[in-house]
């Protein structure tokens, strides 16, 4: 079956222009202007763009946290992420203390084979590194897993130590493997939010003043040193503030191997928004927590500069009427973690493009393109070119709409962006191929996205990284 989208306007991270898209059965035949294919089914899309599906490759989708786990399931989590544009998604398959890597990965595999209808991927994140676990890193690639993650936050829970982030970085290196590091002082934070609880300061605004933005950068530092060490690759993830971004640009400038994202949510709000009346705050907690309006304007300028390459969301959603309430006296026991697959794009496509902060191609390069090529999908995703897989999104870069939890899909009780409007959205997205959104209308089937082996990529010096 093939599919001839005639008429629309074709974006890259490196070129935009008017052009026809062949779509032959689940791939990309051709690209080029006045296409003919007679045999094709023939979609008009004049005035429209057409863009790469969307790649996230930060999310937590079924993650357990104690007795619950985040709201979105690999179903409701895909139909979210596809109605926003987003038709890849790399998701973290936690190790449990005392788990083996490759039974977190099993469980990984159980939670999404059947409910899955994006394509998606896992990255493994290590909370309890012993001699076995560390031999098991050089196995992950033949199992499609690329990257591992690990946590210097979170003590007592998830967080690992540095001797420990330390030995397995050595063993991703060696296996060719990419480290992501969550990077935030977890030893400091825990006495200062020990301290707040027991000085009665539990309401959410103390989630952001117990993890101050000198504890970010002091830790985005400690990972760096180790990566450079170690001649590693890193990736930073959710960097969220200048304290730590100066030390990825550093860290660039030397040419050491540093990649860092920052997510969406981190260009819009503030740690005034966790002080909004009552316990609503609590809706905004997440870790890193939400800094101050200047760090905006830096992210957005590292986002220009390629300082930060990519843009994910760290989806992981609990539902405020029945989960991030557990944590009302206590906060400590608010779940940490915000919604965000399905608005990824739009937001950042209106204040970023409309907003006058980059072009189209920067918008793909950061939120498809660069995503693909780091995470070892290159050629396969994250571009509209012949080889790669159809995933396909056509917008309307005309129409406006104002974003509502009454209309968003993820199985969640609040959109952080509500009653923002934006101009500009996917009217249409193909995987493989197959129309999987087309206006209201979710055609996919549980069990239809496909899990992504994922191939190592021994990445280069930042100094050779395309310029932008
Ligand atoms: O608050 C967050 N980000 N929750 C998800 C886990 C993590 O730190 O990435
Ligand atoms: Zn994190
Ligand atoms: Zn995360």
């Amino acid at each position: 079956m093939s599919v001839l989208i005639k008429g629309g306007t074709v974006v890259t991270a490196e070129w935009m222009d008017a052009a026809d898209v062949l779509i032959d059965g689940e791939t990309i035949g051709a690209v080029g202007a006045g296409l003919d294919a007679p045999e094709a089914e023939v979609v008009d899309a004049t005035g429209r763009f057409v863009l790469p599906g969307g790649i996230d490759v930060h999310t937590h989708l079924a993650m357990p946290l104690g007795d619950i786990a985040s709201s979105d399931d690999f179903y409701t989590g895909h139909v979210a992420a596809a109605f926003g544009g987003t038709t890849t998604h790399l998701d973290f398959a936690n190790q449990s203390k005392g788990e083996s890597l490759l039974a977190a990965l099993d469980e990984w595999h159980a939670r999404a084979r059947d409910k899955a209808c994006i394509d998606y991927g896992f990255h493994l994140t290590l909370t309890d590194v012993n001699k076995a676990v560390l031999d098991e890193i050089a196995r992950l690639p033949q199992h499609g897993v690329s990257t591992i993650k690990m946590l210097m936050a979170y003590k007592g829970r998830i967080m690992v130590g540095d001797e420990d982030l330390f030995l397995a970085m050595r063993r991703a290196r060696d296996a060719g493997i990419l480290t992501m590091v969550h990077c935030e002082n977890g030893d400091v934070i825990d006495i200062l939010v020990r301290e707040a609880v027991a000085s009665g300061h539990v309401a959410p605004k103390y989630h952001a003043l117990t993890r101050p933005p000198q504890l970010e950068g002091e830790a985005t530092g400690r990972a760096i040193a180790m990566a450079e060490v170690l001649d590693a690759p890193l990736y930073v993830v959710h960097v969220t503030c200048e304290d730590a971004l100066t030390r990825v640009r550093e860290a660039r400038a030397r040419g050491s191997r540093v990649t860092a994202e920052t997510c969406v949510q981190y260009l819009f709000f503030t740690a005034d928004n966790l002080d909004t009346k009552g316990f609503e705050g609590a809706k905004w907690v997440c870790s890193p927590p939400f800094r101050q309006g200047k760090d905006h304007e830096v992210l957005w300028s590292a986002l220009r500069d390629n300082s930060l390459s990519v843009v994910s969301t760290d989806h992981c959603p609990f539902d405020f009427e029945t989960q991030t309430v557990l944590g009302r006296d206590d906060l400590s026991r608010i779940p940490n973690g915000c919604p965000g697959i399905e608005d990824r794009l739009q937001v950042l496509h209106e204040a970023g493009v409309n907003g006058g902060r980059f072009n189209l191609q920067r918008f793909v390069d950061l939120t498809a393109t660069t995503p693909a090529r780091v995470f070892g999908l290159e050629g396969r995703k994250g571009a509209i070119a012949p080889g790669c897989d159809a995933d396909i999104a056509l917008w309307n870069m005309e129409a406006e709409r104002t974003i509502s939890v009454k209309t968003s899909h993820s199985a969640v009780d609040y959109n952080l962006y509500e009653g923002m409007k934006v101009r500009g959205f996917p009217e249409r997205v193909y995987l493989r191929g197959k129309l999987l959104v087309d206006g209201d209308r979710f055609l996919g089937e549980p069990g239809s996205g496909r899990y992504l082996h994922r191939r190592v990529v021994r990445s280069r010096n930042s100094h050779h990284e395309r310029g932008r």
